[in-house]
């Protein structure tokens, strides 16, 4: 019996939990959602052609209908079937980056429902590359929405058994996969003006993108409109997430313990929970999982090394800045 332990005793999932990819595929396709693997994090998929089934994607995350979701696909060809007016430096970046952790927003054709794109004419598409996503996407044969699949606000899920902590019970299926790769959501770039804008800063860093396309350039918050979704609550713990450089001590009469701490750097107080990473990917990689161990350990305050907004850095200061406002 698989399950989760609640004092001692076992309860069971009540979700069923597969590892066959035609099995998953066939739920999604009668309509039921569907939780997978990606290398950035788990999606909480459903047919994204299908209004009533991309509703239950908004009920089971309790998302917001104004955030709307990114559609994922498995092959090129479906880009213009769901999308016009791509600009040739988006081909460029479909041709290096797809499948992979990059999402890209175009504009959207009617085949896309309203509730998919929370209302917009715009669809954001993604390619993953994990053998096992494209597989099942393959299986499914339609564009699938896909939001992580966490309850909203909370951090994303990198294993299946993180899926379910949030999930279990409220969607159809989950196919069983590996730890994500990366640990950290794509890269969002905002593909219908003259020029690419990064809208959501992920794996695929902003100078790596700049090295292939010079045009690029960071969204400027405020100026702007942001990603819909950057607004809200996101990716915290229970606990309160406060950002510290490295080597320097919080104040002692804001010390509320227990407390954790996650850096690179060893912390320079006494801690009840910490990791100490080698690498910023390692950081992006451990973060969210950190995050839920937080809580499952029942930490009242994390403390995260803050890093240099430079590669991948700007993606992990950009989580840990939303989930440290998450409490102001
Ligand atoms: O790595 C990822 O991107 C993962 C995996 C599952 O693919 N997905 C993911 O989805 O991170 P989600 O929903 O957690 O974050 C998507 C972000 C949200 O901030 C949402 O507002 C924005 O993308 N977004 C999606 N569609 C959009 C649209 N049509 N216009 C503007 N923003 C959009
Ligand atoms: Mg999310």
């Amino acid at each position: 019996m698989e399950g989760y332990t609640v004092n001692g005793q076992t309860v069971e999932y009540q979700t069923l939990i597969t590892d066959s990819v035609d099995e998953a595929a066939e739920r999604l396709r009668l309509g039921q959602t569907v939780i997978f693997p990606t290398e950035t994090v788990y999606g909480l998929g459903a047919d994204a052609t299908n209004p009533a089934a991309v509703l239950e994607i908004y009920e089971a995350k309790q998302r917001p209908a104004d955030n709307p979701l990114i559609v994922h696909i498995h092959d090129l060809a479906q880009v213009e079937e769901l999308a016009h007016r791509v600009p040739a430096y988006a081909y460029k970046l479909m041709e290096h980056y797809f499948p992979g952790p990059l999402t890209i927003l175009l504009h959207k054709q009617p085949v896309i429902p309203d509730i998919t794109t929370a209302g917009s004419p715009l669809v954001c598409l993604r390619m993953p590359s994990l053998p096992i996503s494209l597989e099942f996407l393959k299986a499914c044969n339609l564009p699938v929405a896909a939001p992580s699949a966490n309850i909203s606000g909370r951090p994303s899920p990198t294993r299946w058994q993180d899926c379910l902590e949030d999930m279990d019970g409220r969607v159809g299926a989950i196919l069983r996969g590996p730890e994500a790769t990366h640990g950290l959501e794509s890269t969002i770039v905002d593909c219908t003006g003259a020029n690419p804008v990064l809208m959501r800063p992920g794996i695929i860093t902003l100078e790596e993108l700049a090295q292939l396309i010079p045009g690029i350039t960071a969204h400027i918050p405020n100026k702007t409109i942001a990603l819909p979704g950057m607004k809200y609550r996101h990716y915290a713990p229970r606990a309160r997430v406060f950002m510290l450089e490295g080597g320097s001590q919080p104040p002692t009469d804001l010390l509320e313990p227990p407390v954790a701490y996650i850096g690179l750097e060893p912390p320079v107080f006494e801690t009840d929970f910490q990791l100490i990473l080698d690498s910023p990917i390692q950081y992006a990689h451990e973060l969210f999982a950190f995050m839920r161990e937080c809580d499952r350990k029942g930490m009242l305050q994390v403390y995260a090394q803050r890093l240099p907004e430079k590669g991948i850095g700007r993606a992990l200061m950009n989580r840990l800045n939303k989930a440290a406002e998450a409490h102001l």
